[in-house]
């Protein structure tokens, strides 16, 4: 069994950060991309620096090594990294909007030990404790199991072709905390 660490993500974290999601993108997302849209995929995610000074964002540690990260926002943005144009920075309502699930990446050598599932749990008891009562995302192919493994449902298949090649997308959603509670 796999003894997964957790913490906070902050900025001193960020060029560690940059070389997980780099080979995240490199490996398990190119299994289901071609080429071009690896490529294209790079201009639509990356580092948000916004999550790490919001101290919404978690680095998850496997024997010390960063193996995964991965955070949640009360921010209109809905994916993408700094570089990334289109930015909304302006605050959701909890109970009326749903909180965003963020940039989750897991290095190849730690993919299907649990890293995606425990940064998706801690977001959302995060978003929970916020006064959200639902979660959205946007998925990647990669992500989609993932998130359909973890009870995220469909909203509407997108493609964002701002990086080239046009990059297929799913924004999917959950409820975090039953109407009647
Ligand atoms: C998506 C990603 C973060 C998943 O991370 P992970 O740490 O490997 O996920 P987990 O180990 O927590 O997986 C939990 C469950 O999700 C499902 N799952 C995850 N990845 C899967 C895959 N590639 N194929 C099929 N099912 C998968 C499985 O049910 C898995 O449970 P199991 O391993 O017991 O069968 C990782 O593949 C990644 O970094 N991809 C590239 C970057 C990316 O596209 N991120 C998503 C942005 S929206």
């Amino acid at each position: 069994m796999t003894d997964l660490a957790w913490r906070i993500a902050t900025e001193d974290d960020i060029p560690v950060l940059h070389a997980l999601m780099d080979a995240a993108i490199s490996g398990p997302l190119a299994a289901f991309l071609t080429p071009e849209q690896v490529q294209a995929s790079r201009l639509i995610m990356g580092v948000d620096s916004q999550l790490i000074a919001d101290r919404t964002y978690f680095l998850i540690e496997i024997d010390d090594q960063a193996a995964g990260c991965g955070g949640w926002s009360y921010r209109i943005t809905s994916y993408g990294g700094d570089h990334t144009p289109g930015r909304e920075p302006a605050p959701l309502n909890p109970g009326v909007d749903a909180a965003r699930v963020r940039a989750m990446y897991t290095h190849p050598d730690f993919v299907r030990r649990g890293v995606g599932k425990l940064v998706l749990s801690l977001c959302e008891a995060a978003a929970r404790e916020a006064g959200f009562d639902r979660v959205e995302l946007v998925a990647t192919l990669g992500g989609e199991p993932l998130y359909r493994a973890c009870g995220y449902d469909d909203i509407e298949r997108i493609v964002d072709a701002r990086g080239g090649a046009p990059v297929p997308l799913i924004r999917m959603g959950k409820t975090i905390r039953p109407a009647s509670a």
